[in-house]
């Protein structure tokens, strides 16, 4: 059995251990705090979720899922997750995180930051432009007129090809923006960022993406 393993288990992390443990995965789930804090998440996830560490949630994890407040992305754990394909949901939101300057002036993106922070990790951008209650509602099988797409971007052709069978059995098609360095497209303030798109729209909306300084 695959253990997703979890670091950060608020808005989003919470919903995608939901949704993994109703799709057969075992869940290591982990926040900032003592693993106590999460007995109610843990109990209503069931018998195939455990609290830990963050530390121990990326031992744990055959794919581990990166989803704190991106201020605090350099506390994640570079050893345990050496050579793992890691999920990155991540925003850049500097009233939240602070200043970033190679964000501020667009020498970077969020998920190469962490794939800097993480350099023999598979870092793949996915889940950061649904809001996190719409993960366990928007979802639908495969083959479903209309269904919802997601983003994913990253450089590891395998860790992409591993995240979209994770998306579809979530119940989402992908979208695949390319390298990471094209994650840009579908940051904050971006045309696809939030609302619900079909692969095709979300491609023009990729397509029609600014940058910062162009916008
Ligand atoms: N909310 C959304 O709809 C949404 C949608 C897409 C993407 N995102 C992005 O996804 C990320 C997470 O968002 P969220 O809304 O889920 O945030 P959130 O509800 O504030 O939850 C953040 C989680 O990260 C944990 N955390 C913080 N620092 C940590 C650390 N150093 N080590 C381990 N865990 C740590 C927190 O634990 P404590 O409670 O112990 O502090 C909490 O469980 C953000 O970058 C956000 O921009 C959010």
């Amino acid at each position: 059995m695959t253990t997703i393993g979890l670091i950060g288990a608020g808005h989003i992390g919470s919903q995608v251990a939901r949704l993994a443990v109703r799709n057969g995965y075992k869940v290591v789930i982990s926040n900032s705090r003592d693993p106590k804090t999460l007995t109610g998440l843990v109990a209503e996830l069931g018998p195939n979720a455990r609290a830990a560490t963050a530390l121990e949630a990326a031992q744990a994890g055959d794919i581990v899922v990166v989803t704190v407040p991106l201020k605090n992305y350099r506390d994640v754990p570079v050893d345990p997750l050496i050579g793992k394909t890691v999920i990155d949901t991540n925003n850049y939101y500097p009233e939240r995180d602070g200043h970033i300057s190679e964000l501020d002036n667009e020498s970077t993106t969020t998920s190469e930051l962490l794939q800097a922070h993480l350099p023999t990790s598979k870092v793949v951008k996915a889940f950061n432009h649904i809001y996190a209650a719409e993960l366990t509602t928007h979802g639908q099988p495969a083959g479903s007129k209309n269904r919802r797409a997601l983003v994913i971007a990253g450089d590891d052709p395998d860790a992409k090809a591993t995240v979209t069978r994770l998306l579809d059995q979530f119940g989402f098609d992908t979208v695949d923006a390319c390298p990471l360095r094209e994650g840009w497209r579908i940051q904050r303030d971006t045309p696809g960022y939030g609302p619900r798109r079909t692969a095709e729209e979300l491609r023009r909306d990729l397509a029609a993406a600014k940058r910062y300084a162009e916008m």
